[in-house]
């Protein structure tokens, strides 16, 4: 829990780390709750991440979140996990635990699911297909996250098939894999799509697909934030589709990271996303 007297202290892991959004994103919650903390980014070399995680205790953090490249070394690091990031296979947040001990979690399929729901009131993942497009960490989070909100079809696509294989046969589960040549025709009656790879990302060539059999209803989303419209998103909002873009997963994923951490359960507001947005433009 928060305490009055004491200076709050948590960051983020990453190497790089200074293109993080997250110390803007949590350090509008200090200030908007009133509390003295703050959030750092730590620039810590994979070699070095053992030792970083180790001392966090003696610093007196709350814990960190962790982003490329330390997700998955941090799993043979710290002392416990929960099953969402065994299942995941990769942990986005660490908790320093009373004793000293660390615990770690994944918050980007609450993230992803609870961006959707504040933007699309009233969706549900049992609408209809789900074709879900990547096979990466990324997407190992929201079909994770698709399968718990208990979606009935989701339609597996990757450009390397065995990737997308080892999510459908390690998740089980209403997932079908389908070959990369048919990214086009899966969406042939889809109620949602949703782009987990890295095309579309600022520098990186578009995501090759056709829109053409998307339903007109369909929602599509995309977990990129940089730009915050992809042209995936623009083309399919262009046609009439809604969008969703991938700022509000990243938003959405300390909300729990908080509440582990100081006990409150921050909102994400109007004056947050815009404040953020502000960062990328
Ligand atoms: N909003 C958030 O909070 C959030 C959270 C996590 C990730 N992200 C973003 O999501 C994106 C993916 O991240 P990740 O961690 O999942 O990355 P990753 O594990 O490296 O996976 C990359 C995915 O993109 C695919 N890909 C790469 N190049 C491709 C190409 N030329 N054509 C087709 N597919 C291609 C890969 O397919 P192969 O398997 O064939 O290589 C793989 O499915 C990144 O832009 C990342 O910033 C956002």
């Amino acid at each position: 829990m928060a305490h009055p007297d004491r200076f709050l202290l948590a960051g983020v892991m990453g190497w790089p780390v200074m293109h993080s959004r997250s110390p803007l994103l949590h350090n509008y919650w200090f200030k908007r709750h009133e509390l003295a903390g703050t959030y750092v980014p730590l620039a810590i070399r994979p070699e070095g991440l053992a030792a970083a995680l180790r001392a966090l205790h003696p610093l007196g953090f709350a814990g960190c979140n962790l982003t490329i490249p330390h997700k998955q070394q941090a799993m043979t690091i710290v002392d416990e996990m929960d099953a969402v990031a065994k299942s995941i296979g990769a942990i986005s947040c660490v908790v320093v635990k009373r004793d000293g001990s660390l615990a770690g979690s994944n918050n980007d399929c609450y993230g992803f699911i609870h961006n959707i729901k504040q933007e699309q009131p009233g969706w549900r993942a049992d609408a209809g297909p789900i074709v879900v497009i990547g096979a990466g960490g990324g997407s190992r989070a929201v079909c994770y996250g698709l399968l718990q909100e208990g979606a009935r079809e989701i339609r597996l696509l990757n450009r390397t098939f065995a990737r997308a294989k080892g999510i459908a046969n390690e998740f089980g589960g209403p997932i079908k894999t389908l070959p990369w040549e048919s990214r086009h025709d899966a969406l042939d009656g889809a109620a949602m799509v949703v782009n987990a790879t890295s095309q579309g990302m600022s520098g990186q060539p578009a995501l090759d697909i056709h829109l053409g059999k998307l339903p007109k209803t369909a929602l599509a989303a995309d977990i990129i934030y940089t730009p915050l419209e992809t042209p995936f998103l623009g083309a399919a909002r262009q046609r009439g589709n809604r969008a969703v873009n991938g700022l509000g997963m990243l938003l959405h994923q300390g909300r729990p990271a908080w509440k582990a951490w100081f006990g409150i359960e921050p909102e994400v507001t109007p004056e947050l996303r815009s404040l953020v947005e502000r960062s990328l433009a």
